[in-house]
């Protein structure tokens, strides 16, 4: 079991696409309440991997991506049986809600556990990592840092305060729960080819490390400028790269300025978006109910999901 993450200090654009090694280091929060549930068995009589999400077969590609994962970890585990892994999710699939960091969370613990390999966090994150970026900050607990390094080893995500830290909230809006037509994947690809990335990668450790203080100090005007900041300069890399990527739609940026007023008229509120439409609007727990019923009055949003900060990716039974 894995919770989604939502990054404060986002992750776009690869330096190495294959090891999945990022361009920059990344810092998320957790999300409780929402999880990926997931099962593998390595099954001798099974000719190739199966998949169901959600109890259905998925598209090739998905398929493909999962089978190339189980892959690595075979290779760790020197077998070479095949698997049958079956993923449940309580939260839209594809928008925004960064459910490949939860899939491949669930999946590095589940696969390798199975596959009878020990790894410690470091090594699960590490392994996440090759399915999905931002798999890597969904295994350890609350608040994570993902280090961009130059080598496998190097990359992966540590916690840098439990979620009781810091009494967050994400209201997520949701506007639409569409599958989005360009995924990260592809999306990462495209990050340098905008002139924009150089300069957002020169800003990107400043970033980091200011955001991580303004989380250690519980200090939500900083955070909230830095976060939207950061949103900001990735979303303009999106739509300046070639061809662009345009996610946000008309009820996301209504959202944007609201959230923006509200501010204004004094409360801890802030916003930022992933590759999708979604707003995931950041208050304190205490402002959370008035946050999420403000929110419901947008025309545009479909419903408002919430979450507190999660603890970490956790084996919910053993292997038998
Ligand atoms: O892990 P991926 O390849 O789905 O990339 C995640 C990209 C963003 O969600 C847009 C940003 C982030 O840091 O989570």
């Amino acid at each position: 079991m894995a919770h989604p993450n939502i990054a404060f200090v986002k992750y776009w654009g690869n330096r190495d696409i294959k090891l999945r090694l990022p361009a920059s280091s990344s810092l998320s929060m957790n999300l409780a309440g929402l999880h990926t549930r997931t099962t593998v068995q390595f099954d001798p009589s099974l000719q190739t991997d199966t998949l169901l999400i959600n109890g259905e077969a998925p598209p090739q590609g998905q398929q493909h991506r999962v089978s190339e994962f189980l892959h690595l970890v075979r290779n760790m585990a020197k077998i070479r049986t095949k698997a049958r892994v079956s993923s449940e999710n309580d939260f839209p699939n594809g928008a925004g809600i960064a459910s490949s960091s939860s899939a491949f969370a669930a999946l590095a613990l589940a696969a390798s556990a199975a596959a009878g390999l020990r790894l410690d966090e470091r090594g699960l994150s590490t392994l996440a990592r090759r399915g999905s970026g931002s798999a890597a900050r969904s295994i350890p607990s609350g608040f994570v840092v993902w280090q961009a390094a130059d080598q496998d080893r190097n990359s992966y995500g540590v916690s840098i305060a439990p979620p009781e830290h810091w009494g967050l909230a994400d209201c997520i809006a949701i506007v639409s729960e569409e599958h989005k037509a360009v995924g990260s994947a592809e999306g990462h690809k495209l990050a340098a080819t905008s002139p924009l990335q150089a300069a957002r990668l020169a800003g990107a450790v400043q970033r980091l490390e200011l955001c991580r203080k303004a989380i250690l100090d519980r200090d939500f005007s900083g955070f909230a400028d830095l976060v939207e900041l950061d949103c900001h300069l990735m979303h303009a890399v999106m739509m300046t790269s070639r061809p662009p990527l345009h996610y946000w739609m008309p009820a996301s940026l209504a959202i944007m300025a609201a959230v923006r007023d509200w501010r204004k008229a004094g409360l801890s509120v802030c916003y930022t978006l992933d590759a999708g439409p979604n707003v995931h609007v950041l208050c304190t727990d205490r402002e959370n109910e008035t946050v999420a019923a403000h929110l419901e009055k947008i025309p545009g949003v479909i419903r408002v999901l919430r979450a507190n900060p999660g603890g970490p990716a956790r084996l919910v039974n053993e292997p038998g």
